[in-house]
Order: structure tokens, then C-alpha cells, then sequence
């Protein structure tokens, strides 16, 4: 018994186990905002309780601490003013790299204060602005081809919270064994639950898998080449996954022979219990169809909602045991959760 528990390496020490929220929060990008809805007027975002204000200045996307320097305030209620952000207080002005260019009640210390409002890495690509809260993420932010790709049109809604931890919330994109029930008659079917064998693999910072075929129905919008759905066929979906660790995935999904619906998904804690979701649909069919097709995205996800904010323990449990793990099944759910605990034991 005691070659058996110690050649569980991920089982960690009380001490680890607490740290697995902790673990994540400097060494990877976290989605900020939409890029098509950051503009001139500072937003306030949580990210893993900080504060933080994110404005677009001359173009460029930049986050910062949402406290001004002077007095506490929040720079998210105040306003971009030729390039740079300005404290609705008093009127404080920082410039992109966090400089105090302008103290009015006292021009003449202006440019003369050393203090510099802190500013976070931050980099925009396949729609989303991210930052990082430490210096050296460990790998470039997800890029989605398919994003840039004319043949491809993306649309994204709008940006959620739910309660739950991030982990729980990716898990539940490749948790395959779910769709049969949650979404029975949709992207599974009850009748037909088992899931073959597939094979994962881990590649800089992604696990990558292909699985299938699922049971999908052609009477929704989704899953319908031509844009005249409304049969009742049914097809086998096969899906390829990029998961990126720790917070993102792509999910390429055959919708016929050359249809490809692309879901493209990227998560960033609050907090602990409570993560914020953004979600692309992309596809090379059916064009004429936003609404429908927005809302089926929007139906799935309301399927999921109260299924992932029950789980508990809400953070997943930081020792493998803890949980059971389908064999075979659940293989890119251990995997996920293998490497976070690598993280978290480093
Ligand atoms: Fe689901």
C-alpha cells in the first residue's frame, strides 16, 4: 500500500492543496475585455480580487491599478483626456506607462512626482485584450487562426460571471460525458451516453484531443449546414479541443463535411468562486442566421449554468483522489486536472 501512495505524485501536502487558486494567478494572460468593446471609456475589471482599470489609449489597450495615487479613487469612473487617464477627484492625468503628467492643484510639481501608477503586461489578439498580474507569463496568450480567417465570421456574447471556479467552468466545455444528459437532443443523445477512447496530448501550453463522434441533431441552427434547418437528422460530430492551460479552449466542431463551427472560449477568475466567461461562435456556414445562432449558444450555456454553480467543492479538489474519474471517458479531465496540479506543486 505504501509503493501505491507514493507513486501518486499529484497527491499533495496540505499546505499545496490551499495554493491551487494562488498558483494560477501570476504566470498566465486572463481576457480583460472584448476588443470591439474597449474604447476610450475606462471599464472595471476584478481579476482575482484586484482592481483594475482598462482603457484603450491612443489605440493602444492598457491596465491598470483602478486607484489613483493622490486619493484612493477609482480612475474607472474617470476619463481619457488627450492620451492620458484622468482621476475624476482632482484631476490627476497619467500618462500610457503610468506617469503623473499633471498635478492642477499645483502645475508646478507636475512631471516632478517619482511614484508611477502600476501598469500590467498587456496584449490584444483573436478578439480579446488580456493582461498578466506578474512580469513573465509563461506562455503567449491563445491565438485562434480561424479568428483572422475571411472564410470564418466570429460573434461573441455578451461577457458573464457565474459562480463557480474557473476550473470548474473550463472542465465543463470538454466534459464529454455530460452532453447526453444536459443537452439531450441537442449535442447528445440519452440513449446513446458511452464515449469511445481518445487520445490526448500536451504541446507547449496546450492538451489537445480529438473525440467523437457525438450524437448531434440537425433541428438547430448550430448543427445545420444549410441554412434551411429545422430536420431532425442526426449526424456524428467529431471535435477536435485545444485546451489552453489553464483558462481557455477551442473547440473545433464538424458540422457537416466542410462546415466548421469553432467555439472559442476564455475565462478569468473574480475570485475564487466566481469566474468571468468570454465566448466566441465562429463558423464558415450559415451567415444569415446571427440570431438563431446566438441563441442556441446562449441556450446551451443556460443549460450549463446551474449544473457547474452547484459543484462542490466550488474550487476543484486540489489532490487527484479527491474525485472519481471516469476511465477512459474522462481522460482530458484528468489531464487538465494532472497538469494544474503540476502548477501547483512547483
Ligand atoms: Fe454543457
Amino acid at each position: 500500500m505504501a509503493a501505491e501512495a507514493e507513486s501518486r505524485v499529484d497527491y499533495l501536502d496540505a499546505e499545496t492543496e490551499s495554493s491551487l487558486y494562488e498558483s494560477i494567478r501570476d504566470k498566465f494572460w486572463y481576457p480583460v475585455a472584448y476588443s470591439d468593446e474597449l474604447d476610450d471609456s475606462p471599464q472595471a475589471v476584478t481579476l482575482f480580487g484586484e482592481r483594475l482599470v482598462v482603457v484603450r489609449l491612443d489605440g493602444e489597450p492598457a491596465v491598470f491599478d483602478d486607484q489613483c495615487l493622490h486619493k484612493g479613487t477609482a480612475l474607472s469612473l474617470g476619463v481619457v483626456d488627450d492620451g492620458c487617464l484622468r482621476c475624476p477627484y482632482h484631476g490627476w492625468k497619467y500618462s500610457p506607462d503610468g506617469s503623473i503628467v499633471r498635478i492642477p492643484a499645483r502645475e508646478e510639481l507636475s512631471g516632478l512626482v517619482k511614484a508611477k501608477l502600476r501598469r500590467y503586461p498587456t496584449v490584444e489578439t483573436s478578439g480579446l485584450v488580456y493582461t498578466c498580474l506578474g512580469d513573465e507569463p509563461r506562455y503567449p496568450p491563445p491565438s485562434i487562426p480561424e479568428f483572422e480567417d475571411p472564410a470564418y465570421e466570429f460573434l461573441h456574447l455578451d461577457i458573464y460571471e457565474w459562480d463557480c471556479s474557473l476550473a470548474r467552468r473550463l472542465e465543463n466545455y470538454f466534459d464529454f460525458s455530460h452532453f447526453a444528459w444536459v443537452h439531450d437532443g441537442i449535442l447528445g443523445d440519452s440513449s446513446q451516453p458511452r464515449i469511445d477512447d481518445y487520445e490526448v496530448e500536451r504541446v507547449e501550453g496546450e492538451i489537445r484531443f480529438e473525440a467523437g463522434p457525438f450524437p448531434e441533431f440537425t433541428d438547430n441552427v448550430k448543427n445545420a449546414p444549410e441554412s434551411s434547418y429545422g430536420g431532425e437528422a442526426v449526424y456524428g460530430a467529431m471535435k477536435r479541443y485545444r485546451v489552453f492551460i489553464p483558462n481557455a479552449m477551442r473547440l473545433n466542431s464538424a458540422a457537416g463535411e466542410t462546415e466548421d463551427y469553432v467555439l472559442w472560449v476564455c475565462l478569468a477568475p473574480v475570485g475564487p468562486e466566481r469566474t468571468r466567461c468570454f465566448t466566441y461562435q465562429g463558423r464558415n456556414y450559415g451567415f444569415d442566421n446571427h440570431y438563431e445562432f446566438m441563441a442556441f449558444a446562449q441556450l446551451v450555456t443556460d443549460q450549463d449554468r446551474p449544473i457547474v454553480e452547484s459543484q462542490r467543492p466550488t474550487e476543484v479538489p486540489a489532490v487527484l483522489p479527491a474525485e472519481m474519474f471516469v476511465k477512459g471517458a474522462d481522460l482530458a479531465l484528468l489531464e487538465y486536472r494532472r497538469w494544474l496540479l503540476e502548477i501547483a506543486n512547483e
